[in-house]
């Protein structure tokens, strides 16, 4: 089976964003292929100043992909941490790397344009990556758009070692999710945890229903068919339960119907659709042993994929016989 690997930001609240973004496609992914995913929390460290954010984050993200139908038994789930042989690949491959190739980094530039304090993490965020994917021989890569000159620098960087060392890489695929946002976020731009304008997928009743009812609409009045088609309502109806999406239209055609009643039927929706979930990522967070082992076991499944990579890479570069 191919490898499919994809790392994870563990960066607070999984929204619908994340959900339908990133998290539907990797875990419908893991029958398709062998999933390795990993929460990637050595990359979280550039941004990350609290140890027990990171410590907290980090679980409640492996809680919120098993809740979602990750299935442990299939997929590698594994905290990147538990996995330092990253670090010594992460060398390997900066040997390699042009100081040009990652001043090019849009992502950096943008954190200098941003007035960030830059440090060598932030700037060696791209080899670390391609560590990642390298060490455990993917075949496949999925990110958002936003990460797409990341896999570049990666395949650059797996070239240049296999150039100057011999064939030990295997290049990646990207596979790049090119819709900025499949939904929107209740503002209208993309749903972003920073932006304030997010549906929390594991949050409580109040907050879901704050974040829902806080949708951006018109001002069509009551009397009028309200506007669904090609909104920001439109497309969170269109995605929470695409095959009652014609009957939100009809609905909202009826006079008397107005945006708010619009809203709480998407809030029942939301509320059925993920009630399973948020049942299971209760049940992890009662009990984070339960995730703590998963993480374990995938830890060790991690570990048979790359000790082989990196022995190849060790004996290439001459560091042992
Ligand atoms: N940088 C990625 C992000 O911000 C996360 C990540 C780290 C990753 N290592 C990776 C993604 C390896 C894919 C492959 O989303």
């Amino acid at each position: 089976m191919k490898i499919i690997l994809t790392g994870i930001q563990p960066s607070g609240a999984l929204h619908l964003g994340n959900y339908f973004g990133a998290m539907q496609p990797a875990i419908e992914a893991q029958s398709q292929y062998q999933a390795v995913y990993f929460i990637a929390d050595y990359h979280a460290l550039t941004s990350i100043t609290k140890a027990d954010d990171l410590r907290r984050y980090s679980v409640d993200a492996a809680a919120g992909w098993l809740a979602c139908g990750l299935d442990p038994e299939r997929t590698i789930l594994f905290r990147q941490s538990d996995r330092p042989e990253v670090h010594e690949l992460a060398w390997l491959l900066s040997v390699v790397t042009p100081m040009g190739l990652l001043e090019r980094a849009t992502s950096y530039k943008d954190k200098i344009a941003q007035g960030a304090e830059t440090n060598h993490g932030l700037f060696a965020y791209p080899v670390l990556m391609a560590a990642d994917i390298l060490l455990y021989d993917s075949d496949f890569v999925p990110v958002g758009k936003d990460q797409k000159q990341h896999l570049e620098i990666a395949r650059d960087i797996a070239q240049k070692f296999n150039d100057r060392f011999g064939p030990v890489f295997k290049l990646p695929e990207p596979m790049i999710r090119e819709a900025t946002a499949i939904v929107p976020g209740i503002d209208g731009r993309k749903m972003s945890k920073s932006y304030g304008n997010a549906i929390p997928l594991f949050g409580d009743e109040k907050e879901i229903k704050k974040a829902v009812m806080g949708i951006r609409t018109d001002s069509t009045p009551m009397e009028q068919p309200k506007q669904i088609e090609g909104t920001v309502l439109g497309q969170l109806m269109e995605a929470v339960n695409p095959e009652g999406y014609k009957d939100y239209i009809a609905y909202g055609a009826k006079p008397g119907v107005g945006y708010g009643d619009l809203k709480k039927k998407l809030l029942g929706d939301i509320a059925s659709r993920f009630a399973e979930y948020q049942k299971k990522y209760r049940h992890y967070q009662a009990n984070p042993d339960e995730v703590e082992a998963v993480l374990f076991d995938g830890a060790i499944r991690a570990r048979a994929l790359a000790v082989p990579i990196i022995e190849k890479a060790r004996k290439a570069t001459g560091l042992s016989k």
